[in-house]
């Protein structure tokens, strides 16, 4: 069986690192890497956000955290005060100060002004501003409804600033086509987007199509793009493997087994315009398990782990520290981390359910086993 046949019959793709040719040739014991950093991390608020930092944590030596709370990151203030209660919560599950960086985001409405942009330049903690197409996903209800009608004096500060905008790409529409949302939103919104503000630094967030790639790869400028460990392990049967599974259902929406082929390509390439993000998005079990699930996959808990297999099926682990822990800075133009992660191939089984606040949140995985962890220490 060929790893693609494997991975279709997702969702149990994750011996397949073990199983496919490349993977046999490779026999890598431990991966060392300068310390990888999650350009797209939810971490949430109060409880749940003390429940899940640490998995972060662990890994990462810094996270892009997307400001979709209720209500919304809008205002330096905002992520200020956020970012303290992040560090709060760091210090209460015992990571030592500095070990890691949460970097802040604004989320942009058709209200942010100019001035708002060069406080949040000026903070020295924010470092993107989202854009999340009004009712796009979760908690976007105070989108934007029209960029370029409203948001131009936002975006030229930005441009003229350097402050990267961070970009949710799918448009809402309800006359497109759920799986055709990346694709429509590339001709309606970044290409007038690009043209309208060509030195603009642009990150397209979580791609999931081959489209995505293809733009990203050609499109002249600063343009670059994350990609997520579930768009790079599963396609979209992963949704349906014997009944409705809610845990593997996230916005963007998992694609064809082609465009997760294209992502692979890309994020395993080397090219410095795709680089880590997790999108993990912690969910109580039961507001993922009911008859209007919310979308989201928790993968902060073995995130590297979960990259290291992606990789590992095409043969290409040389190139997981240029994506994990390299191009990111790149593009942000931040310094690599000093420090190193080291990945070691003993097998983790992936827990049934992890601690979230007073609840529980069901891992992406979950039950299934890994062939990498992450060393402790
Ligand atoms: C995210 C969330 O739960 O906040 N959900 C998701 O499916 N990725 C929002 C987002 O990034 O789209
Ligand atoms: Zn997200």
């Amino acid at each position: 069986m060929s790893i693609s046949d494997t991975f279709t019959e997702a969702p149990s793709p994750l011996s397949a690192g073990q199983t496919g040719t490349a993977a046999k040739e490779n026999t890598q014991e431990t991966l060392v890497l300068v310390r990888p950093d999650d350009w797209h991390l939810h971490l949430r608020d109060g409880e749940v956000l003390r429940s899940v930092v640490g998995d972060s944590a662990r890994q990462f030596g810094r996270a892009i955290i997307m400001p979709n709370l209720k209500p919304p990151v809008t205002t330096t203030a905002d992520a200020l005060a956020y970012h303290g209660r992040i560090l709060a919560a760091l210090q209460q599950a015992g990571v030592p100060t500095g070990r890691f960086q949460p970097l802040m985001t604004l989320y942009l409405t058709d209200h942010t002004s100019a001035d708002e942009i060069l406080r949040a330049r000026d903070s020295g903690i924010v470092h993107g501003v989202k854009l999340y197409p009004a009712g796009a996903t979760t908690n976007s209800d105070s989108g934007v409804t029209d960029l370029l009608g409203y948001c131009r004096a936002a975006l030229e500060a930005m441009q003229a600033c350097g402050m990267p905008l961070l970009v949710h790409g799918e448009v809402t529409d309800p006359d497109i086509d759920l799986f055709d949302r990346e694709a429509v939103f590339i001709d309606r919104v970044m290409k007038p987007l690009r043209q309208a503000f060509p030195a603009l630094k642009v990150v397209f967030e979580h791609i999931t199509t081959a489209d995505g790639v293809a733009y990203v790869r050609e499109a002249p400028g600063p343009v670059a793009a994350t990609i997520t460990a579930h768009h790079l392990l599963y396609n979209r049967n992963a949704l349906f493997k014997g009944g409705l599974r809610p845990h593997w259902y996230c916005l963007p929406v998992l694609k064809r087994e082609h465009h997760r082929l294209a992502l692979l390509e890309a994020a395993t390439s080397g090219d410095g315009r795709f680089f880590l993000g997790t999108d993990s998005a912690p969910h109580p079990k039961g507001a993922k398990e009911q008859d209007c699930g919310c979308a989201g996959c928790y993968t902060a808990h073995h995130a590297m782990a979960l990259y290291a297999t992606a990789f590992e099926s095409v043969g290409r682990l040389q190139h997981l520290e240029a994506f994990a822990s390299l191009n990111g800075p790149a593009f942000y133009g931040l310094s690599p981390n000093a420090d190193t992660l080291t990945l070691e191939r003993i097998a983790q089984p992936v827990p049934d359910v992890l601690p979230l606040a007073n609840t529980e949140v069901v891992p992406l995985a979950a039950g299934e086993t890994l062939a990498w962890r992450v060393q402790a220490g």
